[in-house]
């Protein structure tokens, strides 16, 4: 198959997700110890993109990231762990979900940190959106995310905050 053929076949979800993980250090951290939340932000931003680009197998920009908030903290020394997955893809632009872990390597728990939809939007090199493939939701897990993810798009495009 050539780049155009892998543009056109939807994609089951397993083919575009993304675990990555890196170790906190003291520059990530603020003066308690943790890491910075606009740190964690950005790993989110390129779990996220890493997924939206392995599906869509086009350049991809960031268009919106819904509400999120911290449960917890992740300490100096701790790992973080990003599990992204492509819930659903429209037209131009997709949503993927992003869980953010802690794990402390000694004893091996994880603790989940943080939860993030993000939207991405596939672009020409002239900038203009382009069409994405469909994603094919196998698992029951993937079927509910992506029937959440439909309800998620329509709170978006009705304007209203999110809480
Ligand atoms: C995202 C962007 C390409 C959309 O361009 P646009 O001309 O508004 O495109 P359209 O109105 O045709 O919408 C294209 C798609 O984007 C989606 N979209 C646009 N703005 C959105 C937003 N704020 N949140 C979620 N989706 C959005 C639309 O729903 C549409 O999706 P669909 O085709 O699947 O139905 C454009 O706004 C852009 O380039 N933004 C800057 C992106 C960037 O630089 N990000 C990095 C962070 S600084």
């Amino acid at each position: 198959m050539d780049r155009e053929d892998h543009q056109k076949h939807p994609r089951p979800v397993k083919d575009s997700v993304v675990e990555m993980t890196e170790v906190v250090l003291p520059n990530d951290a603020n003066n308690l110890g943790t890491m910075f939340g606009g740190k964690v932000m950005l790993l989110i931003d390129v779990a996220g993109a890493i997924a939206a680009r392995r599906h869509s197998r086009r350049m991809v920009v960031t268009a919106s990231v819904d509400s999120m908030s911290f449960h917890t903290s992740i300490k100096v020394g701790e790992l973080v762990v990003l599990l992204a997955s492509v819930n659903r893809a429209f037209n131009t632009s997709l949503e993927v979900g992003v869980k953010v872990f802690s794990e402390n390597t000694s004893t091996g728990t994880r603790q989940h940190t943080a939860s993030a939809y993000l939207t991405f939007v596939a672009i020409e090199d002239n900038g203009k959106p382009t069409g994405i493939v469909p994603v094919i939701a196998e698992t029951d897990e993937q079927k509910r995310r992506y029937k959440e993810a439909g309800k998620r798009r329509e709170v978006r495009q009705s304007g209203v905050p999110w809480v």
